[in-house]
């Protein structure tokens, strides 16, 4: 795996896989673009040929080509470098059971599954599905399939190659039965579900067939598994991670068959929730691709609740939102198949702005203009607390005083008294857990020139007698501190560095000077403040020589700091 990893990284250079993404342009020694991982509108993202490392000082992220590849797919490691080694052309060895390689072998037998399933398709589930108004492409690509009415054929097919009847039920595809174990799935038209690499993780199959038992649930699901995680997937991501972003925005609709439906249409860009409600995860997964979303949930009164829930998940990650006036009891697969492509199409593209969408339910709602007004507060305001731009939040703030015919500081009032909600509120991701103490701002990016000057074949500076007095003018001990700043931390504070002291060499040599100056001062100050508390207790004490001692200390020191001072 490793030999892989090295392979990888000699092949493929960072610029060409950033480039895929973003545009670059040059920035000195380094390069630089408008973040792909956040919205700005000055680039702040920069990229390392050199180091092969990228780093965005808007929103901290920073690393290789594998975390680079992580991120914007959002895919784990394993994703990345199946991803990467197919760009590089280095062949992909898994070594034979590797230790601790449970998931690689969950993954296989997932792809088993699928592949049996779509083989097992009847014709009358076939006919259905194109009934429903599914193309063969679709079919094939989302590989839909069929769990008939035996009671252990999927668990036979795969026990014949080789997997455990332990793997069978840790992988949800089996169950313990009265007689040893039997298929979960049975009498259904089976949809895998994938993560965002495209490795099918779970499934899902809706009743079909004759033999179906009436009291079934029309959808059952995979059980959570070690891939499985409910609140982490969305239907369809990773076929429409790429139109997401190529349209920048996202379609989020309820259902397997909304989804498939919506894709039939031509919106690639649609995801689903299928059968649980929209998390932060969920939104997040959705911000890397698109800052925009269009949720269309089923038109009933869960569907207009859920939405209204999910809406505000993704106002708190950052993204706009607009929301699909469906026809009241209807949901997209209805829709589509009922009314057409086209319909569907200018109901996506007359999604009104999240708040607008509400402010008109409700009215529509309403009795009177007291019952809305109360509606509104109650249900429309909360959502103004979630939106993160201030300039967006005040147009809201704008609509709403004008729908209810109040002024703007009424509405500002009435949704600063709403009571907070703390647990979302709080929530902060601290990536790496470990708390490192707070080094000088200062330190820190006289230490970065250092690093970067030694690493450069014709340094700005003499490295050597910049060492030393670095380590003079901060002391031993937080020259040392220094010495063990994390090594993606390091990685930030070298890019800032190169970027702000890029110029020209003697500017750098200025700077380089008055940070070690500032350094020394501080540190003569913070001696000064020392021998000042000890003096006082020495003369507390009435201990004269030592009192002279110090009073001639804290001399010496003033007149060093005072000498400083002159200089800069
Ligand atoms: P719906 O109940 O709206 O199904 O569930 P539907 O849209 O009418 O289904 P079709 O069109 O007849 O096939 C919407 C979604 O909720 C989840 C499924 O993901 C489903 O696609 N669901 C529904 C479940 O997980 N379990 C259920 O029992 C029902
Ligand atoms: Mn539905």
């Amino acid at each position: 795996m490793s030999d892989t990893v090295e392979q990888v990284k000699q092949r493929l250079s960072i610029l060409d896989v950033v480039s895929s993404y973003v545009k670059l342009e040059r920035a000195g020694q380094n390069m630089r673009a408008k973040c792909p991982f956040h919205a700005e509108r000055t680039p702040s993202f920069f990229v390392s040929p050199e180091r092969g490392t990228y780093h965005c000082f808007g929103c901290d992220k920073g690393g290789d080509i594998f975390s680079f590849v992580q991120d914007i797919e959002g895919i784990d490691f394993k994703g990345a470098l199946k991803i990467l080694a197919e760009r590089a052309g280095v062949p992909l060895r898994y070594s034979k059971r590797e230790k601790g390689d449970d998931r690689d072998r969950l993954h296989e037998i997932m792809e088993a599954a699928a592949i049996f399933y779509a083989s097992r398709l009847t014709k009358e589930a076939h006919e259905y599905l194109q009934k429903r108004g599914l193309s063969e492409n679709t079919i094939g690509a989302f590989r839909l399939g069929y769990a008939g009415d035996g009671w252990g054929d999927a668990c036979d097919y795969l026990q014949a190659r080789k997997f455990s009847e332990k793997e069978l039920l840790d992988a949800g595809i089996s169950k313990r039965g009265e007689r040893g174990i039997a298929d979960k799935f049975r009498n259904r038209i089976m949809f895998p579900i994938a993560d965002s690499a495209g490795r099918i993780i779970a499934f899902s199959g809706r009743t079909f067939g004759e033999k179906a038992h009436p009291d079934a649930p029309k959808y059952l699901n995979s059980p959570e598994t070690t891939l499985f995680k409910k609140s982490h997937i969305l239907y369809g991501f990773d076929r429409a991670k790429h139109a997401m972003r190529k349209h920048n925005f996202a379609i989020l609709v309820e259902g397997q068959m909304d989804l498939l439906l919506s894709h039939e249409t031509g919106f690639a860009n649609t995801i689903a929730v299928s059968g649980t409600a929209c998390t932060e995860e969920h939104a997040r997964l959705l911000k890397r691709m698109t800052d925009n979303l269009v949720i269309a949930l089923d038109a009933d009164e869960a569907g207009v609740k859920a939405a209204g829930r999910a809406a505000r998940v993704a106002l708190r990650e950052g993204l706009h939102v607009k929301v699909a006036a469906l026809p009241r009891g209807s949901d997209p697969a209805d829709m589509i198949a009922g009314k057409g492509k086209d319909a569907w199409r200018a109901i996506v593209r007359d999604s009104k702005d999240v708040i607008t969408f509400f402010l008109n339910a409700i009215e529509e709602r309403a009795k009177d203009a007291e019952r809305f007004r109360r509606s509104v507060e109650s249900a429309v305001l909360p959502f103004l607390n979630d939106v993160r731009s201030p300039l967006e939040r005040e147009h809201y703030m704008r609509e709403i005083a004008g729908r209810l015919h109040v002024s703007e500081s009424a509405v500002a009032e009435a949704t600063a008294r709403l009571p907070r909600e703390s647990a979302m509120e709080n929530f902060s991701t601290n990536t790496s857990g470990v708390h490192v103490r707070q080094l000088p701002k200062r330190a820190e990016e006289a230490y970065a020139i250092l690093v970067w000057q030694k690493s450069v074949s014709k340094p700005a500076i003499d490295c050597d007698q910049y060492e030393e007095a670095l380590e003079q003018a901060v002391g031993r001990d937080m020259f040392n501190d220094l010495k063990s700043i994390p090594k993606d931390r390091l990685e930030a504070l070298r890019f800032k560095v190169e970027e702000h002291h890029r110029n020209t060499e003697a500017a750098l040599q200025k700077s380089v000077k008055s940070l070690l100056e500032a350094l020394l001062r501080t540190r003569h100050s913070e001696e000064l403040k020392n021998i000042t508390q000890k003096l006082a207790m020495a003369e507390e004490c009435g201990d004269e020589g030592l009192t002279q001692q110090l009073l001639k200390q804290s001399k010496d020191l003033t007149k060093c700091i005072a000498e400083l001072g002159n200089v800069v």
